[in-house]
């Protein structure tokens, strides 16, 4: 394994999401999991000064490359990351040697979601981050992890709280206001594998399975008790996948 993998989490979350894939590749090959735009320590986050688009998120990244002269990735991105990753392929695909989609979908928000985005922004900046921890930590989990590993839930909780509200009320804006790849799939030519959590309750297997199926020749692999957070969740598993998978491509 030679070219560098780049995770990008989820929203609202940051890089240490990955820890488990980070401790299992960072002895073959050179492993990035940089916190993203408005999360932790990411862009963005010193001076918020939005509106941000998931454009944005693909410049950061491309800076990320060209400043450590990167020219070709590994690309896996999870949920918001898989939009930017989608993105990213569609306006750099030389750039992208083998692409892992994980948790996400292709599709734009519909009206309906645009407007629950819009609650959660007001509730943000009136409340701040606080119920969304409690709650976005519980629904991106299976009933399984909730029961067996509860911690996780607090160290999502946690990862919530260390950013500021401000700038997760941006990102927001930038996930309301993403495009939609539907069409561009079929453009897409590196080797891809779309990965879910059985128990995926915010991008279901169905909504996956219809995103690996618009990608000429993409794999797609399910993950058993897995809530959303697939790579958290059942580590092993998901390296075991992405392993075998790199190691072909
Ligand atoms: C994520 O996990 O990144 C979010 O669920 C994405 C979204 O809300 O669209």
């Amino acid at each position: 394994m030679q070219t560098p993998i780049i995770f990008l989490h989820g929203f609202p979350f940051n890089g240490s999401c990955w820890d488990p894939q980070v401790a299992h590749f960072k002895n073959k090959t050179t492993v990035f999991n940089p916190d993203l735009r408005g999360h932790r320590h990411g862009p963005g986050t010193q001076n918020p000064d939005g509106p941000w688009m998931i454009a944005h998120f693909v410049d950061d990244l491309i800076t990320f490359l060209d400043e450590k002269k990167i020219q070709k990735i590994n690309l896996c991105g999870l949920s918001m990351g898989g939009y930017i990753a989608l993105h990213f392929v569609n306006k750099f695909p030389e750039r992208v040697q083998s692409l892992i989609l994980c948790d996400t979908q292709a599709g734009s928000d519909n009206n309906e979601t645009k407007n629950q985005r819009y609650e959660t922004i007001k509730n943000i900046h009136k409340n701040g981050l606080t119920e969304l921890a409690k709650s976005f930590s519980k629904k991106a989990l299976s009933e399984r992890t909730l029961k067996n590993n509860p911690q996780i839930q607090s160290q999502l909780e946690s990862m919530i709280l260390e950013n500021k509200a401000e700038c997760i009320a941006l990102v927001v804006g930038a996930l309301a206001a993403r495009n939609d790849f539907k069409s561009a799939l079929s453009s897409i030519t590196c080797p891809t594998m779309v990965i879910v959590g059985s128990d995926d309750a915010i991008t279901s297997p169905e909504i996956n399975k219809e995103l690996a199926l618009g990608i000429p020749g993409a794999r797609f692999e399910q993950i058993s008790f897995a809530g959303h957070l697939s790579n958290l969740e059942k580590p092993e598993a998901f390296n075991s996948l992405l392993e075998e998978f790199l190691m072909k491509h």
